[in-house]
């Protein structure tokens, strides 16, 4: 990640402020919301992914640094949305900004910035670029949506789970690498190597989120440990640990997370269970994988320091678990 972020650390500045600038608006509470969620840092992982992929592909120009900030505004705009829809109180360190502003505010802002993203499509100018980043979006939703659907229900397959996060994560992934690929006009075999490059990522990502939500010590996640848990998710560590569970703690299992009848101590009993069955290893074993095949996909292009520094950002979006 520190070899990544000095790479591209101008293309980055620049990434920024044009975030900085794009965000305004002569409505107050747009920028003020929308600076309280994107002063609070993040990783810019996604951003990072489209300038190192443009290198990569050998592009020189300034296009790609219009595109890194339209994906953090996809991103941005799909976590104001998703905290509201998961009722969550902390994002990146700090009071989460449905917490602070309240859900109205924070949905409205949301579609502010997904129509700045659209905007910074367009002024991009390419159709297949707007084609790949409005797929995405779309597709980011349809996991969302997915997800709303099968949560509560223990009878949800690892396979629903896995459309599910390759909806609301990988897609974004994919597409803010692909379009590296695109602006450097490279052929179709090296847009398919960065797409399929940033799907497994974004899989090894989520499932590498999903066990945090239940093993991080808090401050380090910036987000409230246990989460998934009360809101009845059915992540796969959730789903291995109910797998090989007995009738019994099936039955836990379905009192918490389908009855949503929790009590104290409840998501102890679901750590205790969890690690019986060594669920949340065998979730980072799975993310390890998808990770190999991440760096698997690098192989269509020649040594060089991109390609070390995006083989060094899978290591460091497993190593997040450790
Ligand atoms: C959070 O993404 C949403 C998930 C896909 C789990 P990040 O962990 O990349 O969020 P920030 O931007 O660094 O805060
Ligand atoms: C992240 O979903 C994906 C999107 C924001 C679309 P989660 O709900 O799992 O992510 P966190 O834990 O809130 O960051
Ligand atoms: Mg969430
Ligand atoms: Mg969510």
């Amino acid at each position: 990640m520190t070899a990544l972020v000095g790479l591209v650390r101008d293309d980055l500045e620049a990434c920024n402020r044009l975030i900085i600038a794009r965000m305004q608006s002569p409505v107050q509470l747009i920028p003020q919301l929308a600076a309280h969620l994107i002063a609070a840092g993040g990783k810019r992982l996604r951003p990072l992914l489209t300038l190192a992929a443009a290198r990569l592909c050998g592009y020189r120009g300034e296009r790609h640094v219009g595109l890194a900030a339209c994906v953090e505004f996809i991103h941005t705009a799909t976590l104001l949305h998703d905290d509201v829809v998961d009722e969550s109180d902390l994002r990146r360190g700090q009071a989460s900004a449905n917490a602070v502003f309240g859900n109205q505010a924070s949905v409205l802002v949301g579609d502010f910035l997904f129509a700045r993203a659209f905007q910074l499509m367009v002024a991009d100018g390419s159709l297949e670029v707007l084609d790949i980043l409005c797929s995405a979006a779309a597709t980011i939703a349809e996991g969302e949506v997915l997800q709303l659907v099968i949560q509560n229900d223990t009878t949800s397959t690892e396979a629903q789970y896995l459309d599910v996060i390759e909806g609301k994560t990988a897609a974004l992934f994919a597409a803010a690498t692909r379009v590296g690929a695109v602006v450097a006009e490279r052929p179709k075999a090296e847009a398919e190597a960065l797409d399929s490059y940033g799907r497994n990522l974004g899989i090894a990502f989520q499932l590498v989120d999903d066990a945090l939500d239940y093993s991080a010590a808090q401050e380090k996640l910036g987000k409230t440990v246990g989460d998934d848990f009360r809101e009845g998710k059915i992540t796969l560590p959730v789903l291995l640990a109910f797998e090989r569970g007995d009738e019994t703690e099936k039955t836990f299992w379905r009192r918490v997370l389908e009855e949503r009848d929790q009590k104290d101590g409840d998501l102890a009993e679901a750590l205790i269970l969890m690690g019986r069955h060594r669920a949340i290893e065998d979730t980072i074993v799975r993310a390890r994988h998808y990770g190999d095949r991440a760096i698997a996909a690098l192989s269509a292009f020649g040594a060089c320091p991109e390609k070390a520094a995006l083989t060094g950002v899978v290591e460091f979006c497993i190593a997040r678990a450790r």
